[in-house]
């Protein structure tokens, strides 16, 4: 009964929808459950098209998985029904009846709080206002919503359900380790809890179904809105290396610093991940751009997944060349080594 975890190991923006639906589709994920909000933007390229999600699941791109919204998460209902459009999920996405709904309010609470705006940097979404909502218990759900009455579902339930028939499992994550409400650069940091902890009572699940953690670290780390980042390059610096980035909710552009081994070693100890998963490779080495075979990457290229490996002591089993979700190098399927 394979659970898989996607959680992203910097300040979100790793990649984490490339690998989702990658995932989904070599895995065959019978269920893919996003979690989190709209704050969070998920890219994802296949077969020369590309989608920027902020709510529905990355594996829309297999066809044979069924997609669902955690009960912790929050959504937008405009945005959801804009994105099933975009995406062709129609009839195979579903809504936990407790899932929150963000309304026009929130985000206007958000956007005239300076403090939030300007100190912190949010992309002001609604979703912290929301939170607040929440936890006063004054915020409406899903079950509240006629128009959202046909895609509502017990998700727990579902997934449940299916890891007893044996299915696969996979719950995408959002963020990153050090946006954590908790373990992060705290007050630097999003509304909710986004490590793999965090993300498994999202949905519902007991820690011990899990069976695989995927920690996504970029090859570089970036950072939009404010907030320490250690080894921080001059934004020439950052355009230079050609590591230039756009927030995909907010179009800001992110702040960027090289590959932080520190900050991996804690984000390995706040996930505890079976894996690692390198994104964006192609940015360090650009010749392997699109390559799919490890025997196909240069010694250079090999040395510098292997020394993350043994530094970190999990394995890299994912390493992401191109933007298309099957650019994709995956070592789980390959005898590495000599
Ligand atoms: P908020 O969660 O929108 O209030 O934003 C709080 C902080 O988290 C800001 O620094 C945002 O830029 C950052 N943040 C929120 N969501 C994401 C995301 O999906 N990717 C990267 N940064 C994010
Ligand atoms: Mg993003």
């Amino acid at each position: 009964m394979p659970l898989t975890v996607v959680v992203g190991g910097w300040f979100g923006d790793e990649g984490k929808g490339k690998v989702v639906s990658y995932l989904g589709l070599v895995d065959k994920a019978s269920i893919c459950v996003r979690t989190g909000s709209i704050n969070a933007g998920h890219t994802v390229n296949y077969g020369g098209r590309y989608w920027k999600l902020r709510i529905v699941p990355s594996c829309f791109i297999n066809k044979l998985t069924r997609l669902m919204i955690a009960p912790g998460a929050l959504l937008k209902i405009d945005v959801l029904f804009r994105e099933i459009e975009e995406t062709g999920s129609r009839g195979r996405i579903w809504v936990d009846a407790n899932t929150g709904i963000i309304e026009d309010k929130h985000i206007e609470s958000e956007r005239s709080n300076e403090y939030l705006m300007k100190v912190i940097g949010s992309t002001g979404q609604g979703v912290g206002a929301a939170m607040i909502d929440r936890v006063l218990r004054v915020l409406r759900t899903a079950r509240d919503f006629p128009e959202l009455r046909d895609l509502i579902t017990d998700v727990s339930r579902e997934v449940n359900e299916e890891l007893d028939r044996d299915g696969n499992v996979i719950i995408e994550g959002t963020q990153g380790t050090f946006l954590s409400l908790y373990h992060g650069t705290y007050p630097f940091v999003t509304s909710r809890d986004t490590t793999a902890a965090g993300i498994i009572s999202e949905v519902g699940i007991s820690p011990r179904l899990v069976s695989d953690i995927i920690l996504v670290f970029k090859a570089y780390v970036t950072r939009v809105g404010a907030g320490e980042l250690p080894g921080e390059l001059s934004m020439d610096e950052v355009v230079t290396r050609g590591w230039a980035e756009r927030g995909t909710v907010t179009g800001r552009p992110r702040r960027a610093a090289p590959f932080n081994i520190d900050l991996a070693r804690r984000a390995i100890m706040l996930n505890r991940p079976t894996q690692i998963a390198i994104t964006k490779f192609d940015a360090l080495f650009p010749s392997i751009r699109g390559r799919r075979r490890w025997d196909d990457l240069p010694v250079e290229a090999r040395r510098w997944i292997e020394s993350v490996s043994e530094v970190l002591k999990v394995p890299v089993t994912l390493v992401g060349t191109g933007e298309d979700s099957m650019d994709m190098i995956d070592m789980r399927r390959e005898v590495v080594g000599p």
